[in-house]
């Protein structure tokens, strides 16, 4: 007899994928709008508008860049489109679904399968090797350990770090610990990748390095948003965003998004 005690996410994944048609999915949904979306802080009498009201479509596979001065509301923004923190007001749709339809919980579980994260200080686990990083978002699945593993290795090499699996956060070099980062949030292999000044405390190399994955990513069919100054990342986007006072100013297409692969050669890609 097996007893299963608990579900994994993935199956708690599916279940969640199989109610949404139910609720709202219909194919003119965008993959990714925020509608009226606000976020205020309010700190004392004092209320800021980190995000304020801002309507806004992104389409699969684009990459955008999005540029302002600090304090503009740009991690503000994009902790809202990443479902790591709820609006004041306004609807985040975020691979074609409704985010307030989600309980803290189930949110966390479509959050992991749909968006990777990218921080400006990489947040790793400090108490992890490299290698454990990359894993830890796999281990919340079904994949058995070797194909985790496998998996695990293949990101490392994709970042060009297979000579460091075994080293702790401390034992690698900024650069190195934000490719680690960006390895452990292509684990589960999402479609969107978020990144927050990803390149802020880097050497020109491994921004450039970084600059380049990203292009491979966005040719792979990731939809990339990167809240950045770094014109090694901002070459690649198809549109730029600037943002100031809670506000997408400017809103400028550079060239279209031209992407034709089907969803197989996608997956083989990758
Ligand atoms: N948790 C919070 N509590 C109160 N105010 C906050 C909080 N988080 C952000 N803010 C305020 O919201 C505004 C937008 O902040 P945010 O961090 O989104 O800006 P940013 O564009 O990412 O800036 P930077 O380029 O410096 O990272 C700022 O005025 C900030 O002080
Ligand atoms: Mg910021």
């Amino acid at each position: 007899m097996v007893i299963k005690l608990k579900k994994t996410r993935q199956e708690e994944y599916e279940e969640i994928l199989a109610q949404i048609p139910e609720l709202e999915y219909h194919p003119t949904t965008p993959f990714i709008q925020t509608n009226q979306l606000i976020k205020n802080f309010e700190i004392n009498d004092h209320i800021i508008h980190a995000v304020d009201n801002i309507t806004l479509s992104i389409k699969q596979h684009e990459y955008i860049a999005i540029v302002g001065e600090s304090g503009a509301g740009k991690t503000t923004f994009l902790h809202l489109l990443g479902g790591l923190d709820l609006p004041s007001s306004g609807k985040v749709i975020l691979s074609y679904v409704d985010l307030s339809y989600f309980d803290q919980e189930t949110l966390a579980t479509f959050r992991i399968f749909n968006v990777g994260i990218v921080f400006q200080n990489y947040n790793l686990i400090s108490s992890l090797t490299a290698i454990e990083n990359i894993l830890f978002p796999m281990q919340l699945c079904e994949f058995s350990s070797d194909e985790n593993l496998t998996r695990a290795h293949d990101l490392l090499a994709k970042v060009g770090l297979s000579n460091r699996a075994d080293h702790l956060p401390f034992q690698l070099s900024a650069g190195e610990q934000q490719r680690i980062a960006i390895a452990r949030a292509l684990a589960l292999d999402p479609p969107i990748i978020l990144a927050d000044e990803p390149t802020a405390n880097l050497d020109k190399t491994n921004a450039e390095f970084i600059g380049r994955l990203f292009e491979t990513l966005r040719k792979q069919g990731k939809t990339i948003i990167v809240a950045t100054h770094d014109e090694k990342l901002i070459k690649h986007a198809h549109r730029i965003l600037e943002m100031a006072e809670g506000k997408f100013l400017k809103d400028e297409v550079i060239r279209e998004v031209t992407f034709q692969k089907t969803d197989k050669e996608l997956n083989e890609a990758i």
